[in-house]
């Protein structure tokens, strides 16, 4: 894969890019949320503008400088994410979804801070579950012949390899492209590397060795572009 970030070979599209992690709140200042950091969603959407494409940067709860040339939207919930998305999504050649969105929320919100009590007891907290997002993108396809890319961070268990999992995900969420990690070593959260294979729904598996998250962005993107059918 070659990554030729002094071409402009995306000049004349528009590309939708998630990152960071969602937060569910409980209350004003209490939520479930996730340790993503959003470092590959914005190298992938540097790489993106670099290559002279428009770039919609949805971004849940990052502290890290807008990328130069882009379009940045904040947001906090899943539902939100998606209400962004999907909106960014209708005229957009691709969609990749690099972001964490939290699988579950709380089935109530407190407008005020809650208050611990005297007698120690707790309530529970009841939880249902977020909207897919990368599943309804697949699904309904805003734009024909958009590619729909999303990401996986499997440890593989008794069930199947980290590949054979990220191949069964690709299949459930019907996307073009899964970038599939293997975090069985460790996080991957917050660092400035990753290394990942790039599954195709058409077969194709491409490894990406661990480097600068802008290598594997540009490998993505080189994939994205093998798929991009309709004119520009
Ligand atoms: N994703 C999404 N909407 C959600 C959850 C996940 O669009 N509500 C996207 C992520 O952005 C990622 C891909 O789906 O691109 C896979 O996320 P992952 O958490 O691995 O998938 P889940 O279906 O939530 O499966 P799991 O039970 O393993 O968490
Ligand atoms: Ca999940």
């Amino acid at each position: 894969v070659l990554a030729r970030p002094g071409v402009a070979d995306l000049a004349g599209r528009h590309v939708v890019v998630s990152a960071g992690g969602t937060r569910e709140h409980l209350d004003p200042v209490r939520f479930l949320g996730n340790a993503s950091s959003g470092k590959q969603g914005y190298a992938l959407a540097r790489a993106a503008a670099a290559r002279g494409a428009r770039v919609t940067l949805v971004a849940a709860n990052t502290s890290l400088p807008d990328p130069a040339g882009v379009d940045v939207v904040p947001v906090v919930s899943t539902e939100q994410l998606r209400d962004a998305v999907l909106t960014a999504a209708k005229d957009a050649d691709a969609v990749v979804m690099a972001a964490a969105p939290a699988d579950f929320r709380p089935t109530s919100h407190s407008g005020v801070k809650i208050k611990k009590r005297a007698d120690g007891t707790v309530d529970p907290v009841a939880l249902e579950q977020n909207p897919d997002i990368l599943a309804t993108l697949a699904h309904d396809r805003p734009r024909a012949g958009q590619v729909v890319v999303g990401f996986a961070a499997e440890t593989g268990d008794e069930t199947g390899s980290v590949l054979e999992l990220g191949r069964a995900k690709l299949a459930r969420k019907g996307c073009d492209l899964l970038v599939v990690n293997d975090v069985a070593g460790g996080a991957v959260f917050g660092a400035d590397e990753n290394e990942a294979v790039i599954l195709g729904a058409d077969g194709a598996e491409t490894a990406v060795p661990r480097a600068a998250k802008r290598v594997l962005a540009h490998a993505i993107w080189d994939q994205v572009l093998l798929r991009t059918t309709h004119a520009r």
